[in-house]
């Protein structure tokens, strides 16, 4: 009989310190970077954030979210015999912040390891865990989002800080014997490496380059919805289905202009799409896996359903999963 692989649970994290815009208004104008509200909401949809305090890292929000993932599941941490931690954020350099996360679980023994594909970490990483758990090197996986974003931002560019924010979301995916993931298209394509990145390294005990992000965001945007429509086409090609069978669109949250737009290229009402950019801005690869368990959680996204997850990002990357919740 194929094996197939399926979500069991979900959960996520943000941190307790939360910014209106307000807030980061009068924080960046005490600094001389000049903003507003009304431009922030007009531009990207974001009216707050959450931001880690000194101290905190990816894998401590990761663990929380893989608390209430494990939970919905039903499953103790000991039961996981794979985590993958999408991040670009990690704590340290080496080792991964899977490992780093399996320890804080007690869930060692099992395979742990990142993946960095930006924004679009969350789609690659459950695309790697769904061919393993497909082909047997595992049963049952975490596949987690992760991010603080905050460390990254130059608070004097405000074409750019004003856009991220911290946090994480998390999936239990188990094997099955009735499919749950149905398809999924990953790709990249690394000649726009300068549009999003953050070009800073470590070298011989120094940060060589500038360790913060920079974006041409006009750029960004314009890729952003045209791969976001062809990844859709391309994963419901593969898995036999047609935009009508989409119940919900869970696109990464970066901004609420380029979601509406993939929706209308995908003739999908607003009513369908997952948004959650407003309450926690752009969380990288934690964006996904955040906004899914909060529907979830709300009760608009309910098993049974048909979901469509679409992660883009710096790399450039891109992808979507189609999956039966
Ligand atoms: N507050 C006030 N004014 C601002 C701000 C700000 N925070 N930022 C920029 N402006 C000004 C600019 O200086 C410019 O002024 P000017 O016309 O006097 O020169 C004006 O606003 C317009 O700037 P644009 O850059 O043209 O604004 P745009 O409409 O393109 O919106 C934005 C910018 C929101 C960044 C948009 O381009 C965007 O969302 N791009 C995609 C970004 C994205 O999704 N990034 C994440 C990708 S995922 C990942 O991998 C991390």
């Amino acid at each position: 009989m194929r094996r197939y692989s399926r979500i069991t649970g979900t959960g996520s994290y943000v941190p307790p310190r939360r910014l209106s815009n307000a807030d980061l208004v009068t924080q960046l104008a005490a600094n001389g970077v000049e903003t507003s509200d009304e431009w922030i909401v007009e531009r990207t949809g974001i009216r707050a954030r959450h931001f880690v305090d000194d101290g905190v890292y990816s894998s401590d929000l990761a663990v929380e979210a893989c608390k209430g993932a494990l939970q919905a599941a039903g499953l103790e941490a000991k039961d996981i015999d794979l985590i993958i931690v999408a991040t670009s954020t990690p704590d340290m350099v080496f080792p991964s912040t899977a490992c780093i996360l399996q320890n804080k679980l007690g869930a060692n023994g099992g395979a742990a390891f990142d993946v960095q594909a930006v924004c679009s970490g969350f789609v690659y990483a459950l695309t790697v865990a769904d061919a393993m758990i497909q082909t047997g090197a595992a049963n049952k996986a975490l596949v987690v989002g992760a991010e603080v974003f905050s460390r990254l931002l130059d608070f004097q560019d405000r074409t750019t800080c004003v856009l991220f924010g911290d946090g994480a979301g998390a999936v239990v995916l188990e094997a099955s014997e009735t499919p749950g993931i149905l398809a999924s298209d990953l790709h990249a394509d690394g000649k726009h490496v300068g549009i999003l990145c953050v070009p800073g390294h470590v070298a011989n005990g120094h940060i060589l380059g500038d360790p913060l992000l920079k974006m041409d965001g006009q750029a960004v945007f314009k890729l952003a919805v045209g791969v976001l429509e062809s990844a859709a086409r391309a994963t419901l090609a593969k898995a036999g289905k047609t935009e009508a069978d989409i119940d919900w669109l869970i696109p990464h949250q970066a901004n609420i202009r380029i979601m509406q737009s993939t929706a209308k290229k995908l003739k999908l009402p607003m009513d369908k799409v997952v948004v959650t950019v407003d309450q926690h801005g752009n969380t990288s690869a934690a964006s996904i896996p955040l906004a899914l368990d909060a529907a979830v959680r709300a009760g608009q996204v309910k098993p049974g359903q048909t979901l469509m997850l679409e992660g883009v990002g710096g790399g450039f990357t891109w992808g979507a999963v189609l999956l039966t919740l």
